[in-house]
């Protein structure tokens, strides 16, 4: 057996959530392998929105367990809300006996956060745009072998360590920064939170999803975020802290290269963007309004208004050139019913040149998109469960997708309630 992979092939709020509480049911295992609370994943059925920031997206089937790898980084905090806020709706995970955790995922202290908003507020105009949830300064903390694990809630000397890590951080805030906002109820709230997820199964990722994948079962690996906000190959240093691309999958669970099998990336029929950054199609007029506002494009996380444009298949095709992507799911081609005419970008213009890749400075250098007009479909899709409903139009793009990116679209989502999905392959 192998590990398939969803993850995201623009700049994250692709409906990596919806998408995965849709395959969920096929699943045995669905595991979080990157990324943190800065995630927002949302998923709606029978009339109820849940969002997800650091539970995995398969936490409403009966027989699919959950499992947030140790390349997550937990806000114990937040964790804990998600868990409360599931228990009134009906849904007792501790009861239930569906989430596990890894030991070796990394603990974000309220500290983190006041270091995340110090340096940003340092930065200015020139500020990530981060989701102020603590995500860079605990991936720094991890890679600079200071940081504290889940599993070591469990030491008897876990105080002694936590305390450590703390006047750490207090004393760069004050020499860095200046200030040092109080944390004291955050904190109480973190014990308060670690208690809690003590009460959950804590695991080692690498043996647990190996074991499944010997007893033949199906592992579902669910990606945070976006390939172009991958640390190592998204538009840095305008990116998160964590490798969202496949490779994140095998170093966020434990497991090789060679158990990877189904890749599949997910995009918007049209293109988002939250925070700083690059983002060469993007419509800073009407057109990008109308599309913010039909499409509902407001973070999940931070309710921050994204920014909106055209689908950009430069980013697109690097995307799936680094995913190894096998199959694709496009969202959202109802929020595009009614445009007269819609457009893909299809190369930038660089330094008077045309290109089609994205080019390493794109930061600071220019890259205006090249656009290609596409006819647009009037008919309202969110009602539409069959291939032969598709509007001619629709279809068409879909199939100009397909032959310029190489990969299938193997589903179509027209709507964010999960029974508004359609097979096309
Ligand atoms: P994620 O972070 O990739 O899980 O995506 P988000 O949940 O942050 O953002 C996607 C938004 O689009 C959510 O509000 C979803 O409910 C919604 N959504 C997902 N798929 C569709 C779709 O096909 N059409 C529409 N209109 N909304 C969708
Ligand atoms: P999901 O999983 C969209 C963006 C932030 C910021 C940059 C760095 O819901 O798709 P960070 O908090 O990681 O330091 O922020 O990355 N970002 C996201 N944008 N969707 C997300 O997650 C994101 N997670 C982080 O807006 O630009
Ligand atoms: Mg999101």
């Amino acid at each position: 057996m192998a590990v398939d992979v969803l993850l995201g092939l623009q700049w994250g709020d692709e409906g990596k959530g919806k998408i995965v509480d849709v395959l969920s049911a096929g699943y045995d295992l669905i595991a979080r392998f990157q990324g943190g609370p800065n995630a927002g994943h949302t998923l709606e059925f029978d009339g109820k929105k849940f969002v997800l920031n650091t539970i995995p997206s398969g936490i409403f089937f009966e027989n699919t367990m959950n499992l947030i790898g140790n390349g997550v980084v937990i806000d114990p905090i937040t964790l804990k809300k998600e868990i409360d806020k599931l228990k009134d709706a009906g849904h007792d995970l501790l009861a239930k006996k569906n989430l596990m955790i890894a030991k070796k995922a990394h603990l974000i202290l309220p500290t983190h956060q006041l270091l995340d908003a110090a340096s940003e507020k340092k930065m200015g105009d020139g500020k990530i745009g981060s989701t102020l949830k603590g995500i860079g300064p605990t991936y720094m903390d991890k890679t600079g072998r200071n940081g504290l694990r889940v599993g070591d809630t469990a030491l008897p000397d876990f105080k002694e360590r936590y305390q450590k890590l703390v006047d750490k951080h207090v004393s760069m805030l004050t020499s860095l920064y200046g200030e040092v906002a109080d944390f004291s109820e955050r904190e109480k709230a973190f014990f308060e939170a670690v208690e809690l997820i003590n009460k959950f199964q804590l695991v080692d990722s690498e043996h647990l999803v190996n074991d499944y994948l010997k007893q033949g079962k199906k592992v579902l690996a669910e990606g945070a975020q976006g390939t172009m906000l991958d640390i190592d190959f998204g538009s840095y240093p305008f990116v998160t802290s964590s490798n969202t691309t496949t490779a994140g999958a095998c170093t966020g669970l434990g497991i090789a290269p060679n158990k990877i099998g189904e890749v599949i990336g997910i995009f918007k029929a049209y293109c988002t963007r939250v925070g700083g950054g690059p983002f060469p199609t993007e419509l800073d007029n009407e057109m990008g309004e109308e599309l913010r506002r039909i499409g509902h494009e407001f973070g999940a996380t931070t309710g921050r208004p994204r920014r909106t444009g055209w689908i950009d298949l430069p980013a697109l095709k690097y995307a799936i050139m680094l995913n190894g992507v096998t199959q694709m799911v496009m969202t959202k081609a109802d929020v595009l019913s009614g445009f007269d005419k819609i457009y893909a970008c299809t190369h930038y213009n660089y330094l008077g040149e045309k290109i089609d890749y994205m080019p390493y400075d794109i930061c600071c250098v220019e890259a205006s998109p090249v656009l290609k007009e596409i006819d647009g479909w009037n008919e309202d899709l969110t009602g539409i469960t069959e291939l032969s409903q598709i509007p001619a139009k629709l279809q068409s793009y879909i199939d100009y997708l397909e032959e310029e990116l190489g990969v299938p679209i193997k589903y179509l989502s027209v709507g964010p309630d999960r029974k508004q999905t359609l097979v096309l392959h």
